[in-house]
């Protein structure tokens, strides 16, 4: 094709209304060509042309049976990454916004990793003490670190059971980048607090003495979720004293204390499915971010099931906010005119260790 593609300059003051006709109009004409996959906390005006919704894990199940040529992902980076890499090669993974990042994915990167690792080597054997975890909110070249380093990737639905086969390997795990996530399921494990230590990557050896590092079962990087770390425990307190038979479910992503707090803790599939499946006039406090709360709350409304966001203040994916209808209109509209934009492609050194990474994670869970 020989146009030049479509300029987003043109879509980025487009009126709501032309969007969704763009989008409509494009999406006939390029049919099965297209398979549009959505995370749970997508916006509203573009969750409603999801052919495919879950969470991260679904999602790379979904991804890697897909058959269209062109997979949109309507999430952030990474997960359009893992698209890429568990697709098949004549398959295209796009993101209609670049910008569309995960901040928890960027507090840890792969120079600050192998640091750390060759400064774990320092007290440890680590390659045959550590298996090295990356929460798959991470980049491509942390996912091949692990596959390279004899580690694997985990979701927020199957930390458990790979942390298990981590253990099942090696005595020690480095889990990156998310403290949270890594603390809960260590504590499900029955590991004590105290052989958890927190790996701060901007102190040197991690602002660990050799004896902690030697006592640790388990080393958590120092990283976190921006949206989750506005969930508090004074927030299901209030909930608690005012509801004394209302329900509270959070995610893992949420600090150590509002998980102890809390009925149930899961991925966001899981929290979907448990408000889904509560009894009729049930009430509930929902930690985790607000545009997939807000679609519960509706859903399980005519059940007479109140679903209550936990936090006072507005928390968002600020980032995946970012991939709106304007996005999707130019990015399908720049298909149906045979142009492909925001391709996400991993390269090929990074994408078959980063494979191996989660085809080990996939088959274990
Ligand atoms: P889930 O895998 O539970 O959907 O979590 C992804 C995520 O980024 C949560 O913040
Ligand atoms: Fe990343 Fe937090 Fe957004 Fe999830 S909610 S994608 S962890 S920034």
């Amino acid at each position: 094709m020989n146009t030049p593609s479509i300029d987003f300059a043109l879509y980025s003051q487009m009126p709501e209304a032309e969007c969704h006709a763009r989008i409509r109009a494009a999406r006939a004409a390029l049919g099965r060509q297209v398979v549009i996959l959505c995370h749970h906390y997508q916006r509203a005006d573009v969750y409603q042309y999801a052919d495919l919704t879950g969470d991260s894990l679904k999602l790379s199940r979904l991804a890697s049976q897909a058959d269209a040529q062109y997979i949109i992902f309507c999430g952030v980076h990474f997960m359009a990454e893992v698209a890429d890499i568990m697709s098949k090669p004549h398959q295209i993974s796009i993101l209609p916004d670049l910008a569309a990042g995960c901040s928890m994915a960027d507090m840890a990167n792969l120079a600050k990793v192998e640091r750390c690792w060759r400064e774990l080597n320092e007290v440890l054997n680590a390659e045959e003490q550590v298996t090295p975890v990356t929460y798959i909110n991470s980049a491509a070249d942390l996912k091949a670190f692990c596959g390279r380093h004899g580690g694997i990737v985990c979701t927020s639905s199957n930390a458990g059971t790979i942390a298990e086969w981590a253990f099942r390997q090696r005595e020690k795990i480095l889990f990156f980048p998310d403290q949270h996530l890594g603390r809960w399921t260590g504590h499900k494990m029955g590991i004590p607090l105290d052989e958890m230590m927190v790996w701060d990557p901007d102190l040197e050896r991690g602002g660990l003495t050799p004896e902690q590092i030697r006592k640790a079962k388990l080393l958590l990087w120092k990283g976190h979720c921006s949206v989750h770390q506005m969930f508090q425990p004074a927030h299901i307190r209030k909930f608690r004293a005012e509801h004394p038979d209302g329900l509270v479910i959070s995610h893992p992503e949420c600090c150590f204390e509002v998980c102890q707090l809390s009925d149930y803790v899961g991925s966001t599939e899981h929290i979907v499915k448990i408000v889904k499946e509560a009894p009729p006039n049930t009430r509930w406090l929902v930690g985790t971010e607000l545009n997939l709360v807000n679609r519960l709350a509706e859903e399980v409304k005519p059940d007479g099931k109140i679903v209550q966001f936990m936090s006072p203040t507005v928390c968002m994916c600020s980032t995946m906010q970012r991939i709106d209808p304007q996005h999707l209109a130019w990015t399908l509209d720049n298909l149906a005119a045979g142009h492909v934009v925001n391709h996400i492609k991993v390269p090929e050194h990074e994408a078959g260790p980063a494979k191996l990474a989660l085809e080990r994670m996939l088959a274990v869970s």
